[in-house]
């Protein structure tokens, strides 16, 4: 099949290269140039594994290029996606400016038969304003009217396992009501080996949203609960094995912390949230799930403040920069917020990350080393902010140099009683 995929950010860059690998001629468009001419010398922008292996191999075996140019891309394509950006507006609704800007350079070019679809995290009924734009573009450069096809196919990969994911993912949902489109994306999508679900498009596009809206909602429920052992004496590990045992919720993916980062679930929850209140259900959990995650960061550096008497000139190592393992992505990373706090409240802070570079506003009294021995000298906290495996197999017993230490672990990796053993005082969360 001959593919083009719109937007060469982190969906399109991974979308293509695994397309590319299954047998089709993939082309990558985007209309910045020095990001496409990095990827023709297969430079990834961005830190993601076996993501360059891929595109380098795709690119030998000529299956996958890049361009700046819709003439070349769209005109022969047979499907062409759309995985540009839509960040959030200032009311909180997703911003469909790039998306819209696609469609109507796209409209130009489409040949008739080929299907467009939305890989772009949109709120239902966008489908409606992306054929009116293609229309109206067409109609505003007198070009005749064609068949053309749309369709709904959201995305579920996670940063740092996106080639995995993609590969193998839990499902593939196909919003089109139009079966010989939905079997053309069927047979695509077959080789993934997952289970692939024909859905209206608003039914994909509101499964997009709430599955990371439930993913949210979940982790800032045990993040609560947290909060409710960090008072009474119990441990939130050892109260979440004993209802994980239940298989109706089952152990997985609510391991608590400072609250949940990423580029996508802050953004989809609040553009979930503003969806709802413009179309009058805004009383929902919604708002109330985002404003829990944004207040967490503060209240538990509050928190750890009091139990440390304060941070003002403490030597405060920060491990861990990127939002999660596995990435260099800083979006809504727990250490972007961690770290201007405590610069604020007059600590000196060091920071490590294998992947991520990060510099706060002011960086006087910061600075960030390439090693976690040296990032934790002198330290009288240590906060192990992500689980990088570095960081968690780190020896922190070589760095154990001050009567008095702490060791805020922000992800609960580690085992307490070791930690005390090593003479550092453990703080946890919601134990
Ligand atoms: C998320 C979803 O998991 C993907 O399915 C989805 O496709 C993607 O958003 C997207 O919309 O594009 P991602 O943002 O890469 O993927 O990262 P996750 O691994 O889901 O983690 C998100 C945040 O939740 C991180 O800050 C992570 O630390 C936090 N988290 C995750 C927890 O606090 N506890 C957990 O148990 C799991």
């Amino acid at each position: 099949m001959k593919i083009t995929i719109i937007g060469t950010g982190f969906v399109g860059v991974v979308t293509a290269a695994v397309y590319a690998s299954l047998g089709h001629q993939v082309t990558g468009l985007d209309i910045d140039k020095k990001k496409i001419k990095s990827l023709q010398k297969s430079q990834v922008p961005f830190y993601e594994p076996q993501l360059t292996n891929l595109l380098k191999q795709q690119q030998q075996q000529k299956r996958l290029k890049f361009t700046t140019s819709y003439a070349q891309a769209v005109k022969n394509a047979e499907l062409v996606i759309i995985a540009v950006g839509t960040p959030s507006a200032p009311d909180g609704q997703a911003d469909l400016s790039y998306v819209f800007a696609s469609c109507e350079s796209l409209a130009l070019y489409l040949k008739k038969q080929t299907i467009v679809a939305i890989k772009s995290t949109v709120p239902p009924g966008t489908l409606d304003q992306v054929k009116q734009k293609i229309n109206q573009a067409r109609q505003q450069q007198k070009l005749s009217k064609i068949k053309y096809y749309l369709a709904a196919l959201p995305e579920f990969l996670r940063e740092g396992s996106a080639v995995q994911d993609t590969l193998k993912p839990d499902r593939v949902l196909i919003g089109t009501e139009n079966s010989q489109v939905f079997q053309k994306l069927q047979k695509l999508h077959q080789p993934f080996k997952a289970p692939i679900v024909q859905m209206k498009p608003a039914s994909a596009q509101m499964a997009k949203y709430a599955a990371n809206a439930y993913l949210a909602t979940r982790i800032t429920f045990a993040n609560q609960i947290a909060d409710l052992c960090q008072k009474n004496g119990a441990d939130i590990e050892e109260v979440l094995t004993g209802i994980g045992l239940d298989k109706r919720i089952g152990p997985h993916y609510w391991y608590p912390g400072l609250g949940y980062g990423g580029s996508c679930f802050p953004k989809d929850v609040k553009e979930l949230a503003a969806y709802s209140r413009a179309i009058g259900e805004g009383d929902n959990i919604l708002n109330k799930v985002n404003q829990i995650n944004e207040n967490r960061i503060p209240k538990l550096m509050r928190q750890f403040a009091k139990k440390l008497a304060g941070w003002q000139n403490k030597v405060v190592a920060v491990l861990g920069l990127s939002f999660k393992p596995h990435t260099d992505d800083l979006r809504e990373a727990p250490a972007t917020k961690v770290i201007p706090i405590l610069l604020q409240a007059g600590a000196k802070v060091n920071s490590y990350d294998p992947m991520a570079q990060y510099s706060p506003p002011t960086s006087t009294n910061y600075q960030q080393f390439k090693k976690i021995k040296t990032a934790c000298q002198d330290a009288d906290v240590i906060i192990a902010l992500i689980e990088w495996p570095e960081i968690l197999s780190f020896d922190f017993s070589q760095v154990k140099t001050k009567k008095h230490q702490w060791f805020i672990d922000a992800r609960n990796q580690f085992k307490p009683k070791q930690l005390e053993k090593l003479g550092y005082d453990y703080l946890g969360i919601g134990r």
